[in-house]
């Protein structure tokens, strides 16, 4: 009964401000250039436009931004906070790294994945992130994570990927395969081995995938959305009641933290007995050898699993389709991996070609589409966008990817060159381009510590798979990007494949 007549009078309220909004002229935009700003009225704000394009943000931020002088809108949504959004090199820059200890990621932020991560790496700030972050990136550097990732990555690719994909060339007429899905799968494999030292096998297509799995996909997915709502007091009101999405969210959780916590004590159980070599290679007995508590190391692990696992499957699946329509392309990279059947570690330095394709499949479809932070105190952009404090402040990877002032004219063509430099005495050399202005890591104090790991991983994948394989996809039709947490193509990347002539 209480319920329903919170309902009620939020609805009665809610009309009302409406129907005062509407009755009133648009407001005037608060920044100095105000044209490519959404239509905003008062108190409710930008919210009807926001919510006509809600299923096209993306497209929307783009057409506003490329409209805005300075690359900057600003989005005024009832009972939510101000956002800014920028796709400003020079902004970006100052909230990245000149000004970082202003834009946290803020509680509105960590509260949508608090459930799912607790106090973990990617959803936490000041001391509690410092922290890990200090321990995580002297791992990274070690020499013994590089060799236990690069020898996980050559089984997983040897013995697991390239027989499923022979499997579906010799496959009478060429079997179609999805292989977006393909690639989630055999990188969550990958994050699951280097994270947790546990294998969850979800390249073995005969099976169905475990557990922990399908509870991580649903409750990454459902996480994710909670952002999307336009009056996150409706999410909050369902969580609270464990009703719909926010019930399957709670159930999901729970399954990822007891089987997290399951392999934690088995870990701990068999260091206690002496352990292996290789069992003591991965994050997680890392993180327990530094003395950290279970439920500690449980949100840490669960956080490089989730910023590990689709990232890299996203960004080698646009390249493959990116391939697909442009062979000249492909050619180039095979020539890079040409008599090379296995892939050495050195070898992988070398690939710098492939690496421009990936750089160039990233900037028009980066795995993570937008991030967003809170401003601690009020500040003023590089671009003179005044910040209240509290506002959300989103910096724009997709979006920048398409501005022809940060790209030039031709930022709509999939160019690989342009990641290239001439230098008379050696032949291009790959340029370096700032990240502030190719943010798709982030970038400053908080920049992806998987990046390394990441490139590792998808220069020997693209590598060994083209090098081998033809890849055909089905549809003649440009993909679409759905800008999840992490980024996918929809419906998957269905293709068939053939094996390479050589
Ligand atoms: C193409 C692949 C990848 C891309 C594009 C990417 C991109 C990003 C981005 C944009 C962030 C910042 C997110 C935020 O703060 O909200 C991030 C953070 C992070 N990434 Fe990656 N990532 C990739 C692969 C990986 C891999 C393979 C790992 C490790 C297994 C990893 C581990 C992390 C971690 C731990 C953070 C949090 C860092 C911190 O907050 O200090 N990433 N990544």
């Amino acid at each position: 009964m209480e319920t329903l007549t919170a309902f009620f009078f939020l609805f009665l309220t809610l009309g009302f401000i409406l129907i005062f909004s509407l009755s009133t002229k648009p407001q005037e935009k608060t920044q100095t250039k105000p044209s490519s700003n959404p239509t905003s009225y008062p108190l409710i704000g930008s919210i009807l436009s926001f919510n006509k394009n809600r299923h096209r943000l993306l497209q929307w931020y783009t057409d506003l931004l490329r409209l805005s002088p300075s690359q900057t809108i600003t989005v005024d949504l009832l009972f939510n906070r101000r956002t800014i959004v920028t796709a400003n090199p020079e902004n970006v820059e100052h909230i990245l790294k000149t000004n970082f200890s202003n834009f946290p990621k803020g509680k509105p932020f960590t509260d949508l994945l608090g459930d799912l991560l607790g106090g973990g790496i990617f959803n936490s700030d000041g001391e509690l992130w410092s922290s890990q972050r200090k321990l995580a990136s002297h791992e990274f550097t070690m020499r013994s994570l590089k060799e236990f990732t690069f020898e996980i990555l050559r089984e997983e690719v040897e013995n697991r990927l390239v027989p499923v994909l022979s499997s579906a060339a010799d496959y009478d007429g060429g079997r179609t395969v999805d292989l977006q899905e393909i690639l989630k799968r055999f990188a969550f494999d990958i994050v699951c081995k280097v994270s947790l030292g546990w294998d969850p096998d979800c390249l073995d297509l005969t099976r169905p995938v475990p557990a922990l799995v399908e509870a991580f996909d649903v409750a990454a997915a459902i996480s994710a959305r909670r952002a999307t709502e336009p009056v996150h007091a409706v999410w909050k009101l369902k969580r609270l009641l464990n009703v719909g999405s926010e019930r399957r969210l709670r159930e999901a959780i729970k399954t990822v933290h007891v089987s997290v916590s399951e392999i934690i004590r088995a870990k701990k159980k068999s260091l206690a007995l002496g352990g292996d070599v290789c069992d003591k290679k991965d994050l997680l007995s890392r993180f327990l050898a530094a003395g950290h508590g279970e439920e500690a190391v449980r949100d840490s692990v669960i956080s490089f699993i989730m910023a590990g696992r689709d990232t890299t499957s996203a960004a080698m699946t646009w390249l493959f389709w990116l391939l697909s329509e442009n062979v000249n392309v492909e050619d180039k990279i095979l020539e890079e991996v040409r008599n090379k059947e296995a892939l050495g570690f050195e070898d992988l330095r070398e690939m710098s070609y492939t690496k421009a394709c990936l750089c160039e499949a990233m900037r028009l479809y980066p795995p993570v589409a937008w991030d967003s932070k809170h401003a601690a105190n009020d500040d003023v952009l590089p671009d003179g966008t005044r910040v209240r404090k509290g506002d959300k402040v989103t910096y724009f990877p997709y979006g920048m990817g398409r501005m022809e002032k940060v790209w030039g004219q031709d930022w709509d063509e999939f160019k690989p060159n342009r990641w290239f430099e001439e230098k008379p005495s050696t032949g291009p050399v790959l340029k370096s381009v700032s990240s502030f202005k190719f943010p798709v890591f982030q970038a400053g104090p908080r920049v992806c510590i998987g990046k390394e790991m990441a490139f590792t991983q998808m220069k020997y994948v693209v590598g060994s798979v083209l090098s081998r394989f033809e890849i055909i996809p089905v549809s003649k039709n440009r993909p679409v990007f759905v800008p999840l947490l992490t980024a996918h193509m929809a419906g998957g990347l269905k293709v068939k494949i053939k094996r390479r002539e050589h």
